[in-house]
């Protein structure tokens, strides 16, 4: 469910208009939606009621200061994957303790930066850098706290490009091998066991893998408690997916949170703490990018609609052959359909947003609504062909804030000298 819907025959975010914030703001801009945010994370939180849970919101999915603020202050903590995005977090009130940290090549300066935040885990990803944690934290003169991110080799059944949890993917630590990097954790004085972690893919679209994933994992803690090793805390990553096309065969939270709860039931007497670390499930279909028609043209074998939105601004169709819908922001009453292709400026054949797409006709000048991009939207947008990225607008109620200005020219070059030899 989402606050993206038209009234009369014009779409609307929450109580705005989407034709004024493209007045006032111009175009290409990504729109997002506080109740669909504050939804989605409370539905979501609702899932895992039954279980002593810590939602930490993957900030990679949608990195904006006033998301993330909006959702820290609705209790959520975050999965940061990199200095960057740590920043991030704490810039916009993050409690530290409510911070895992992920991803394969943590730098030192990023976990030293970790360590003085005070952040509740990391989550180790090879042998190598639990040494790297342990010779930072040892020089610090602090105890890191950490969990393995294991690799359950479990297979997502989703994009190859954005499945995580096989042994050919490069995530965790190989099940085989886990348990003695957790002997070899255990007796590092620098480092303080706190959990266990996996992440196994996104936009997954069915519950089974999570819950074999979660069997996986169960065994491991088993094990470890005969090796001294009390594990507090299960990290069972991100991962839901979400109705692109408006499908309805998709697992809802419930349905997540059920599958979830299942599968660490026998592990119920341990008292653990359930951490997940959602992303598009909250964000994704909180968010539409806006654009403009800006010409149309056919060829003998097709149609051309070309909008002011490009492959930089939305990377999702050109790099995972993504499908995003798009509806007008203004619908006409007689427009009959066709079938074009919705492409952008970027000199690339591969720009495009839609490919083959049945839409009603447009004219120069209309407004589009690219609709699910809420998540992996803006964060992977860049400035290939030297675009300014778009600007980024909240809306809540009847108001709406830029909460982040359209780049400027003068940004996009700052940062370059010439050299004067
Ligand atoms: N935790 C970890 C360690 C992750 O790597 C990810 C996503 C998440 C959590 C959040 O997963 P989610 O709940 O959003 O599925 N750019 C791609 C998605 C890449 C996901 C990478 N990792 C896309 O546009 O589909």
């Amino acid at each position: 469910m989402n606050h993206f819907r038209y009234v009369g025959d014009d779409l609307w975010c929450e109580d705005v208009p989407l034709s004024r914030i493209a007045g006032e703001v111009g175009t290409p801009t990504y729109v997002y939606s506080s109740a669909t945010l504050t939804r989605h994370y409370q539905v979501f939180d609702a899932a895992l009621a039954g279980l002593d849970h810590l939602i930490c919101y993957s900030v990679k999915a949608n990195s904006n200061l006033a998301v993330l603020k909006l959702l820290f202050d609705l209790g959520a903590g975050a999965d940061v994957v990199s200095g960057g995005e740590l920043f991030r977090a704490l810039r916009a009130g993050v409690d530290p303790s409510k911070v895992v940290f992920s991803g394969v090549g943590k730098t030192e300066p990023e976990i030293r930066m970790a360590l003085d935040a005070g952040i509740r885990a990391f989550n180790v990803e090879s042998r190598d850098e639990l040494h790297a944690i342990a010779r930072v934290a040892a020089a610090a003169g602090a105890r890191a706290p950490v969990a393995l991110r294991v690799n359950p080799d479990v297979d997502a059944e989703t994009h190859p490009y954005i499945s995580t949890g096989l042994q050919k993917n490069k995530f965790g630590i190989p099940m085989p091998r886990a348990r003695d990097v957790y002997r070899e954790a255990r007796d590092l004085p620098s480092i303080d066991i706190v959990g266990i972690d996996c992440h196994i893919g996104s936009q997954l679209t069915k519950t089974s893998p999570f819950a074999d994933a979660i069997a996986r994992l169960r065994e491991l803690v088993v094990a470890l408690r005969d090796d001294g090793i009390a594990i507090r805390s299960v990290d069972i990553g991100g991962g839901l997916g979400i109705p692109y096309r408006e499908e309805t065969d998709l697992p809802s939270p419930a349905d997540y949170g059920a599958a979830v709860a299942g599968a660490l039931a026998p592990l119920a007497d341990l008292g653990l703490t359930v951490l997940c670390e959602p992303g598009r499930v909250i964000a994704g279909n909180a968010g539409v990018l806006l654009t403009r028609v800006l010409y149309h043209k056919s060829t003998d074998v097709k149609n051309f609609v070309i909008v002011d939105a490009a492959f930089n601004d939305l990377l999702r169709p050109a790099f995972y052959d993504a499908y995003h819908a798009i509806k007008p922001v203004r619908r006409r009453g007689d427009a009959d359909t066709w079938v074009a292709d919705v492409v952008g400026p970027i000199c690339e054949t591969g720009d495009f947003l839609a490919r083959d797409r049945s839409l009603p006709r447009t004219h120069n000048g209309d407004l589009l609504a690219v609709m699910s991009a809420g998540a992996y939207g803006f964060v992977m947008a860049s400035n290939y062909n030297s675009r300014p990225r778009a600007a980024e607008v909240l809306v809540r109620g009847d108001r709406f804030a830029v909460v982040r200005a359209r780049e400027t020219l003068e940004q996009l070059v700052a940062g370059e000298t010439i050299p004067d030899w």
